[in-house]
């Protein structure tokens, strides 16, 4: 990589990470069965305050096994967040489910918890097996709120409302490890929250995932269904068809060494938040991303919409881009996706404008003072040439 050219969100490996790995390669300890992936689990599990956590090979594995341990089954109807990377709707796909797309609130760009608890409330029955979609007769098998860019979910009216329904909610806290919703870390509030461990994340294994979890119940399923379902160590004999979803030792090793720094990622996440925020406070063109109140948030990925009268953040990315800096658009949501077309949507509006104007900024880890007044400098730059103006000119 050209040293002047800034990434989006590239991975630090600064500590013992050399020293485990070659561990695993000396011990020839290397697949799914070395002491680092229980060593991995518990200092996740430690760290985010629960007593159970399961590694995964991926987060999007992770979810599609915490959706099943959950209790989903084909045919069910699973609520999830149209404004999100496609993972949590491709998981639900994998068990036959159908996702139920829901719009972002335009105060915290996360899932709109009004719009759950009106679509519960109005849409759907209670009949003995569950909640049912009158429009579609399917049952809603879970909620999946997806807290992401480093910010929580509003999930106090989702966990009411799904409580009353009885219906199951499986966090996806992948983009936000670290964060916390009214003192409580992210992923540990409904019966299981999903990690990940990809290179772009707070802390990285390569590829990884985790489930993590207050419920032994679901701990021990997520384990059997993670290990191809098999029954005891010593025999090859299945239960059902299971997955081969483990972690390896080597990822967990790389693990291992990155959460020993995990304080030290969230305070420098946090700071070069805190930075960006001040540096854009006089800035009519560019609008941070909402800080949802009572929660802690982890800033993965520092993100900003584009107003006034620019080429819009696609505009503002091209340029940035002609000038070394990589920025990323949000995700297409999902309810537009032709991936998922056909879904139900609950709104989608909202999430659509977010589509079209923000704009992810360079947010590593160890992303450089320098870097990052470069970063506002060219952003500034744009603006200006674009007739944006200072708010205190
Ligand atoms: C919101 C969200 N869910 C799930 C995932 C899936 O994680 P992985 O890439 O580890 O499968 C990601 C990111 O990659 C994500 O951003």
């Amino acid at each position: 990589m050209s040293s002047d050219r800034i990434a989006l969100c590239e991975p630090l490996f600064a500590g013992n990470e050399w020293t485990y790995v070659k561990e695993c390669l000396d011990t020839a300890w290397v697949s799914s069965g070395g002491a680092y992936v229980g060593a991995f689990e518990q200092k996740i599990a430690a760290f985010v305050g629960v007593p159970h956590a399961v590694a995964t090979v991926n987060g999007t594995s992770a979810i599609h096994v915490a959706l099943l341990a959950a209790g989903v089954e084909r045919g069910d109807e699973v609520l999830v967040s149209s404004m999100t990377f496609i993972a949590p709707a491709n998981a639900i796909a994998y068990i036959g489910a159908f996702p139920i797309f829901v719009d972002a609130d335009p105060h915290t760009w996360q899932m709109d918890p009004a719009l759950v608890v009106a679509f519960l409330r109005d849409e759907c029955e209670w009949r003995p097996q569950g909640t049912f979609n009158r429009r579609t007769g399917r049952r809603i098998g879970a909620i999946v709120p997806v807290h992401i860019l480093g910010q929580p979910v509003d999930l106090d009216p989702i966990l009411a409302a799904a409580a009353e329904a009885g219906i199951p909610v499986v966090e996806d806290a992948t983009e936000s490890l670290g964060a916390s919703y009214k003192g409580t870390a992210i992923g540990t509030i409904g019966v299981s929250g999903c990690l990940s461990f990809n290179g772009n994340k707070l802390i990285t294994t390569g590829g990884g995932g985790m489930v993590v979890t207050r419920d032994e119940t679901v701990a021990r399923r997520v384990r059997h269904l993670t290990t191809q379902a098999k029954m005891s160590r010593d025999e090859y004999q299945h239960d059902e068809v299971g997955f081969n979803y483990r972690l390896t030792n080597i990822q967990a090793a790389i693990g291992v060494a990155q959460a020993e720094r995990l304080p030290a990622y969230i305070a420098a996440k946090r700071r070069s938040a805190a930075i960006y925020d001040s540096a854009f406070a006089d800035l009519d063109g560019v609008c941070p991303m909402p800080r949802p109140i009572h929660s802690e948030s982890v800033s993965w990925l520092y993100t900003v919409e584009i107003s006034g009268d620019t080429t819009g953040a696609r505009g503002l990315q091209a340029y940035l881009a002609s000038r070394g800096i990589e920025t990323r658009p949000l995700w297409e949501p999902m309810h537009m996706s032709r991936a998922h077309r056909g879904a139900q949507a609950l709104g989608g509006n909202v999430a659509a404008a977010l589509y079209r104007n923000c704009l992810s900024l360079p947010s590593s880890v160890g992303l450089t003072d320098t870097q990052r007044a470069r970063v506002v400098e060219t952003i500034r730059t744009y603006l200006a040439a674009n007739n944006v103006k200072s708010r205190i000119e």
